[in-house]
């Protein structure tokens, strides 16, 4: 099995961070100075993606920009010395061969998943959440492409995390195979505590077969009238393997306040020119409250 192609649904609405998201797509809010779809996009390219679908909507077009080059900018970055400049405003629009589709109406992670089929055609793709940025040594869609190779299998990227949050994602149902890669037998959307499989809770990465998309069409609207790419998977790990991955790494939901301002304050630590100038303030800072 080789992945070559990923899939990053991000045409959520962003309501979580308004008001900055009324004319700026959450995913374009940048972490420290970097968009976070592009920690997305470099995640997918040093794991071995070669194109990448991003599913918009109209309000997006920030994003088709973004990883375009801006011939007006880079005149006057060429005109005026500025080739570090230079080589980063181009950067972007070098990485990968990215295509878009927008989802028209905003039905669910799964229904815009659908819209990826004529993209992916009949080979196993990933899909990375647009809001769940990753911090790892290895790549964690790489940690997950190894075992889905490995397993012949769809993988899917987990953690355990506590009883006061599993209700906030998909609980799996599980049995270990061997360290960090369990099988999948079940999993349900956003249960209540008395419903959760385990504390295992799906995180933001997926290796999936192109058998998803009939499972995708034949799915009604669950959690939320929304048609969920978890009862969609919850059919497939039925007919076909599916591993999940206890990753390696951890992860940030950069679509709520808390989540992003834990990811700027990490990522901002480990910048070469701000980290260590921001390592300082937070000691004096921490003196006086
Ligand atoms: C989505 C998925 C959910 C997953 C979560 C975190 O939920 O539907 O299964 O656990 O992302 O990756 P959302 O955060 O969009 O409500």
């Amino acid at each position: 099995m080789k992945v070559k192609k990923a899939v990053i649904p991000a045409a959520g609405l962003g309501t979580r961070m308004l008001p900055a998201t009324k004319s700026i797509p959450k995913e374009m809010l940048p972490l420290v100075d970097t968009p976070v779809l592009q920690y997305l996009v470099e995640e997918a390219v040093a794991s071995g993606i070669e194109d990448i679908l991003i599913i918009t909507n109209r309000s997006k077009y920030a994003i088709d920009d973004y990883f375009d080059y801006n011939p007006d900018l880079e005149a006057r970055l060429r005109e005026t010395g500025k080739t570090k400049e230079l080589g980063i405003v181009r950067h972007p629009a070098e990485m990968a061969n990215i295509f878009y589709v927008r989802q028209k109406e905003t039905k669910g992670l799964g229904h815009a998943i659908g819209k990826a089929r004529q993209f992916v055609g009949n080979e196993p793709f990933a899909v990375m959440l647009g809001d769940d940025i990753m911090m790892s040594e290895k790549p964690v869609l790489k940690q997950l492409i190894d075992a889905a190779e490995k397993y012949n299998a769809s993988a899917i990227g987990t953690q355990i995390v506590s009883d006061n949050v599993i209700s906030k994602y998909s609980s799996l149902k599980v049995s270990p195979l061997e360290d960090r890669i369990m099988k999948v037998s079940d999993m349900n959307e956003k249960p209540k505590l008395d419903e959760k499989f385990s504390n295992y809770a799906i995180l933001g990465r997926y290796v999936l077969t192109p058998a998803v998309f009939d499972l995708i069409d034949k799915t009604e609207p669950g959690y939320g009238g929304e048609i969920q790419l978890t009862d969609a998977l919850r059919e497939l790990c039925k007919m076909e393997d599916m591993v999940a991955v206890d990753f390696d790494g951890k992860r940030y939901d950069t679509g709520n306040i808390k989540g992003y301002l834990e990811a700027t304050i990490d990522f901002a630590l480990k910048h070469e020119e701000a980290g260590q100038w921001l390592r300082e303030f937070i000691k004096e800072k921490a003196k006086t409250l």
